[in-house]
């Protein structure tokens, strides 16, 4: 996968699959089953190492996982887009640092990072992108900040919070990121960004099905965790006999617009 292949299905029309993904293993699977996106998700610090937040996820853990999943794509010489977070505090204080952490991720094997928040991160996204380091963008619920939204709920919400998150995503758009995660916002919001952002595909979670892409955190969609399940979680093992074919279904449903359901899914 490429950058120029991720915009050419954005302009088709091709919903674009993005999993989470943190060991050798799983990455090679997903691969395998045809999921075109893997995220090292700082989400991480929750399935994998038990934290309450993504707060506590360090920019050496995030290096590490990086690692495995680029050596697991490797093994079976893999196809898959390889983005990986930039951690809470590794990209706050200037572009600089920013510089600094994503090269560390991009040698680590990334083909891009990701970085949340809108406003101020739009300089530091220009920043990395003229120095070749493609970005993805993060806005809605925005994990490493939960504390300062007072919790996981669905963002944008009201006229004036809408229109600040549209002006944050095209500012983020003309920045350079080319692809953008919307979770938890309205249906509608996400799909009216989606037709306005054409250089920038945006992908959802929790936020309907009206974006260019879906990304769900991997063990939430094979229906195991430690709390509660998000509203906007389907099962994939459910109805299938094993990982690869649920990871199959998640793909076929992505693809053909089955997942997510509006009436189920999202707000
Ligand atoms: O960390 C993560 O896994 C994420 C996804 C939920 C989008 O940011």
């Amino acid at each position: 996968m490429s950058l120029p292949r991720f915009a050419d299905m954005h302009a088709r029309g091709e919903k674009i699959v993005m999993l989470t993904a943190y060991d050798a293993t799983f990455a090679a699977v997903a691969d395998a089953a045809g999921v075109e996106c893997l995220l090292v998700g700082d989400s991480l610090g929750m399935v994998c190492q038990g934290l309450d937040t993504t707060v506590g996820v360090s920019l050496e853990t995030m290096r590490y996982h990086t690692e495995s999943v680029a050596r697991g794509l490797r093994r079976v010489q893999g196809t898959a887009w390889l983005i990986a977070d930039l951690p809470f505090g590794s990209y706050h204080a200037s572009p600089e640092q920013a510089l600094r952490s994503a090269t560390e991720l991009m040698q680590a094997g990334a083909h891009m990072v990701k970085l949340e928040g809108g406003g101020w991160t739009s300089d530091t996204v220009r920043f990395l992108v003229e120095r070749g380091i493609p970005v993805c963008a993060h806005l809605g619920l925005t994990p490493q900040t939960v504390h300062a939204l007072g919790g996981y709920r669905v963002q944008g919400r009201g006229s004036e919070a809408a229109a600040l998150l549209r002006q944050q995503a095209h500012a983020l758009q003309d920045a350079g990121a080319a692809m953008l995660v919307l979770e938890m916002v309205s249906a509608a919001l996400a799909t009216q960004l989606t037709g306005e952002l054409k250089r920038c595909a945006t992908i959802g979670i929790g936020a309907g099905r009206g974006t260019a892409g879906q990304v769900l955190v991997l063990h939430d969609m094979l229906g195991v965790g430690l709390g509660k399940m998000p509203r906007f979680v389907r099962n994939f093992m459910a109805d299938t006999p094993g990982i690869t074919q649920a990871l199959q279904a998640y793909v076929r449903a992505v693809k053909d617009g089955s997942f997510p359901d509006d009436q189920v899914h999202a707000w």
